[in-house]
């Protein structure tokens, strides 16, 4: 690879998921990973094998599939980590292990392990891996609170053992741009071995400047920036990798490096991961936000009709959206919607498109014109329409509100083929709809998030709702779009609800469906 070449390290299915409330199921998992692969990211983390079976079966099945990327999985500083790690996988014709350990002195009093302790326990792990892999990251977690000269011999001691990439962890967003670049300016000039390996970058967001700080990591020599899609990640999440790979193509004049990513792939891979994840994007997110490329006032439209570069320093073709938004209407057929759908960048097979048709016919029939970011809603919400073999449907329902009194919402779904209608009063119609909803079927799930957004303007828009249930430690997220606000709602509602019984299911069956963060298991 040319000096000037940058890694795409994505850990959207590692990092990413980790998050609280992330989790994915294992058929999201590949799905993700295909895209990721399709769109020339270098490598994904594909997860941490040790954590569950379900992350171990997710990372051998990516490995397995991978076409083009390398396949990579996490592990803590121990045999046993490492071994399950590399038992996931060794399925990839491209492997990575990834192994890591806390090094600052916060992290090292978790192990409680002397400094001395901790280095030989380095060179063990990192050896261990080595033998196993070719290709193995070492990553000194907390490195920007790490002491210089520790930080500078573990380093050392981590090549000398066989890492062939050093990831230099802002475990807690604490760093800042120039003090980025030159941490890794200064050890690559300090550290014995350091021109023999590729030094990364990894960033969380914590004070906003993950990105920023990714950028003046190469500035100051890393070659391999890790990330995740529209940042997803623990707390204020990781690098965007949406970001830092706009970043490097528009200003590609100061900033000379490449990567090997088809930009025209982040708008729909931003979308897929936003409706997994039950994560959506703030509307003002650079680059993949809905607002991105809106232009609202006056004086930007004057500007962008005489020349578009007035307000657009890239073209909204090069992230992957339509440079139109011609509305669709209820005289347009399946193959007008199967062409609007590819300008949006999503790929839908027979199945899929029957499914999506029926209801933007339905959507159609209430709605004058559908916009683009209706069809985007309604593939969105996809997941959120009762499937047939979904334990729970919504039949129908009927709301009564005004300003005299509590709302009261009727309810009728079926429950395992067996109708049952439930009346319920509540404080708003959403209140009263969610509780008829818990009488037909009495659970303990614990609402995490309720999120309402219209997707377009006008009373009739239709709104998205994304629900995110919680119970015993398992995490479900529904997902509905409707242009009736509590409609949408009880879907979400009821989605979600489906998909807890199925990991409640798969928890009996002795899958550990909920997921386990590393920081548990250190
Ligand atoms: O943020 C972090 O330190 C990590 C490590 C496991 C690399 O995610
Ligand atoms: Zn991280």
């Amino acid at each position: 690879m040319s000096d000037n070449r940058v890694v795409i390290f994505d850990t959207t299915l590692r990092d990413g998921e980790q998050s609280p409330g992330a989790t994915m199921t294992h058929d999201e998992k590949l799905e993700i990973a295909e895209m990721l692969d399709d769109m020339g990211v270098d490598i994904i983390e594909a997860g941490f094998p040790i954590a569950s079976e379900g992350d171990f079966a997710a990372v051998s099945e990516i490995a397995k599939r991978a076409k083009n990327s390398r396949i990579c999985g996490l592990a803590r500083a121990n045999i046993a980590d490492i071994d399950r790690c590399w038992e996931a996988v060794k399925h990839a014709e491209k492997n990575r292990i990834h192994t890591f350990i806390g090094t600052s002195p916060l992290h090292r009093a978790i192990p409680n392990l002397t400094m001395d302790e901790m280095a030989d326990k380095i060179h063990e792990t990192v050896s261990h891996a080595r033998n196993l892999c070719e290709n193995v990251q070492w990553s000194p977690m907390d490195a920007t609170r790490t002491e210089w000269d520790y930080l500078c011999r573990v380093i050392e001691i981590a090549i000398k053992a066989g890492a062939t990439t050093i990831n230099i962890p802002d475990t807690v967003g604490y760093t800042a741009p120039m003090e980025s670049a030159d941490l890794i300016k200064k050890l690559i000039e300090t550290v014995p071995g350091a021109d023999d390996v590729i030094f990364a970058t990894h960033c969380h967001n914590d004070l906003g400047m993950a990105t920023a700080n990714s950028l003046a990591a190469v500035a100051g020599g890393a070659r391999q920036i890790e990330c995740t899609i529209n940042g997803l990640g623990e707390r204020a999440g990781n690098t965007a990798l949406e970001e830092v790979v706009m970043a490097l193509k528009v200003r590609n004049d100061i900033m000379p490096w490449t990567t090997g990513i088809d930009t025209t792939k982040l708008m729909n891979i931003s979308r897929r991961v936003a409706t997994v994840s039950g994560f959506p994007v703030q509307f003002n997110k650079a680059i993949v936000g809905k607002n991105a490329f809106a232009h609202e006032s006056g004086i930007h439209q004057d500007g962008m009709l005489k020349n578009k570069e007035t307000f657009e320093i890239m073209r909204p073709e090069d992230v992957g959206l339509s440079g139109t938004s011609l509305p669709l209407g209820k005289h347009s057929g399946r193959a007008a919607l199967r062409d609007k759908l590819e300008q949006l960048g999503f790929e839908v097979g027979d199945n899929q498109l029957k499914d999506i048709f029926v209801r933007f016919k339905e959507l159609a029939d209430r709605k004058k014109e559908v916009f683009d970011d209706d069809i985007v809603a309604l593939v969105r919400a996809g997941g959120g329409e009762d499937a047939e073999n979904d334990h729970l449907q919504l039949v129908s329902m009927k709301v009564v509100c005004g300003t005299g009194g509590p709302a009261e919402s009727t309810v009728e779904m079926e429950v395992d083929g067996e109708d049952v209608t439930a009346t319920c009063e509540g404080d708003g119609p959403v209140d009263a709809t969610f509780k008829a909803i818990r009488k037909i079927h009495p659970n303990t799930a614990r609402l995490q998030l309720y999120q309402v957004s219209a997707v377009t303007e006008g009373t009739d828009a239709q709104a998205t709702v994304s629900v995110r249930l919680e119970e015993d430690g398992v995490i479900a997220t529904g997902q509905s779009a409707n242009t009736d606000t509590v409609v949408a709602s009880a879907k979400a509602y009821i989605h979600a609800l489906n998909r807890l019984l199925v990991r409640r299911d798969k928890v009996g069956e002795g899958v550990d469906a909920k997921e386990v963060s590393y920081k548990d298991l250190a």
